[in-house]
């Protein structure tokens, strides 16, 4: 089984991160599993140059050549893909939001790239998620996939003071049983 994690935070064992690692967790007790995690803030990748190459080039191939090739070159075998991002500004990072631009040269082959997979969207936040939410929602329809979510509030209300995901044994427990499950569904 092969899981590939997109990590959006530039923040290393945030809590999108921390989420990220309690599902992958429950997924290896599932079975043998290849995890392939990519932390976007550590890799060179352009934005969408909107040339259209992948859109009407035999093959559908990307022509900026840069670390998105990683991604493209393990995304097809993958069994669960897991979108991990905190909001920022109203929306996901601008790290997840490039990486998911340059997947349009993936759109172009949805029996390969699409169906037949588990995706999973961790989502942090303080005050909202419901954008993000919506982004993925219109992914599914468009792909005809059901995504999974894991929403996580690092705000507490009465101190206004930000928690780390590590705090909430529920939400850990959470991701971890979601990684169980999908797990057991993508084996049987
Ligand atoms: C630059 C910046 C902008 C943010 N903007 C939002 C926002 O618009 N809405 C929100 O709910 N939280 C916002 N947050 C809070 C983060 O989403 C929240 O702290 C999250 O739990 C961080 O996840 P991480 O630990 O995985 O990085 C922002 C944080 C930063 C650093």
């Amino acid at each position: 089984m092969r899981v590939v994690v997109l990590h959006g935070s530039p923040r290393r064992g945030g809590n999108s991160d921390t989420l990220a690692e309690q599902f992958v967790t429950g997924v290896r007790k599932t079975g043998d599993v290849e995890v392939l995690d990519f932390i976007l803030n550590d890799m060179n990748i352009r934005p969408c140059q909107g040339c259209e190459s992948c859109m009407t080039s035999e093959g559908h191939k990307c022509v900026i050549d840069d670390d998105m090739h990683q991604i493209y070159s393990v995304f097809a075998d993958a069994n669960i893909v897991v979108w991990a991002t905190p909001m920022y500004w109203g929306y996901m990072t601008a790290q997840m939001k490039i990486a998911l631009d340059r997947m349009e040269a993936l759109a172009m082959d949805p029996e390969k790239y699409w169906v037949d997979k588990e995706f999973v969207a961790i989502l942090t936040y303080r005050h909202h998620y419901q954008s993000t939410i919506g982004f993925f929602e219109r992914v599914q329809d468009f792909f005809r996939f059901k995504f999974n979510s894991i929403l996580y509030c690092s705000k507490n209300e009465a101190s206004h003071e930000d928690f780390h995901v590590s705090t909430d044994k529920e939400k850990l427990d959470e991701a971890f049983v979601l990684g169980e499950r999908l797990g057991i569904k993508v084996i049987v």
